[in-house]
């Protein structure tokens, strides 16, 4: 597993940006797996900038969503699929045949599991797939406890999960404690993995995640195990490593 700090969470997200819009130029077909939460928001703002800068199409490329709510519909405005609009589809050419987000409404979530990762292997897996992290260390909406060999599946999330989540809920909506996620085993069969951690809210799971032993308790630490991973930090994520360099 291999790291880079970078100064800011700006700098940070600057970067990871980069690499998604060189994955797409080297590839305009890649299949991408894609995250939500408050870290990859200004990474799609600047996707978003390079697309009207006529630099990063996303015409030709599939994408696969970590997660989404049970029970909430595209609809609904703390959806996952309302966050990918909002933050990214909106605003590029990625045709809606071609964008993949669980159904969190559908009748039978594990049939929905099972249809999400035939999709993705129908699309030849996952050429690059970006996460966050949690605070718990937790990939996707996979929670401490969850094997390393899981596929896409209903979770419970957990107490901290649902606190770090709760600002995306307006009064009088009801936060959903239920997930389908993206199994730990997807993620890992995945050709290339970037996680973006940033804040110091993130530093004790980006130690555990890289420098402790790989532990179902930390389910970022089963990235040690992936093929190729680079995990990209500001300082302060970062605070909690040993022997780190900011890098320009
Ligand atoms: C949610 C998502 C994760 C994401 C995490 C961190 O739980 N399911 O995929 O990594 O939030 O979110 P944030 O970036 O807001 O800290």
């Amino acid at each position: 597993m291999q790291f880079i700090v970078k100064q800011t969470a700006d700098a940070a997200a600057d970067y990871v940006s980069r690499l998604i819009g060189e994955q797409l130029g080297a590839n305009p077909r890649s299949v991408i797996g894609l995250p939500t939460g408050g870290t990859p928001v200004p990474v799609y703002a600047r996707l978003v900038e390079r697309f009207r800068a006529g630099g990063t199409s996303w015409k030709s490329a599939t994408t696969f969503n970590l997660d989404e709510y049970i029970g909430l519909g595209p609809e609904h405005p703390a959806s996952y699929a309302a966050y990918m609009r909002q933050h990214l589809f909106d605003h590029v050419d990625c045709p809606p045949d071609q964008r993949h987000i669980p159904n969190g409404l559908a009748p039978d979530i594990e049939e929905e599991a099972s249809r999400y990762e035939a999709t993705i292997v129908s699309a030849g897996g996952l050429d690059l797939l970006f996460l966050g992290l949690g605070r718990n260390a937790h990939i996707g909406f996979n929670e401490p406890g969850s094997g390393f060999d899981t596929r896409t599946r209903r979770v419970s999330l957990t107490a901290s999960t649902l606190q770090a989540n709760a600002p995306y809920f307006q009064p009088g909506q009801t936060q959903p404690s239920e997930a389908i996620t993206m199994g730990i085993g997807t993620i890992l069969e995945a050709r290339k993995i970037v996680v973006l951690a940033t804040g110091q809210s993130k530093a004790e799971a980006v130690r555990r995640m890289i420098e402790g032993a790989p532990d179902i308790e930390v389910p970022g630490s089963a990235l040690q195990q992936a093929r190729e991973v680079l995990v990209v930090l500001d300082a302060d994520a970062a605070s909690g490593l040993s022997g780190q360099r900011i890098a320009s």
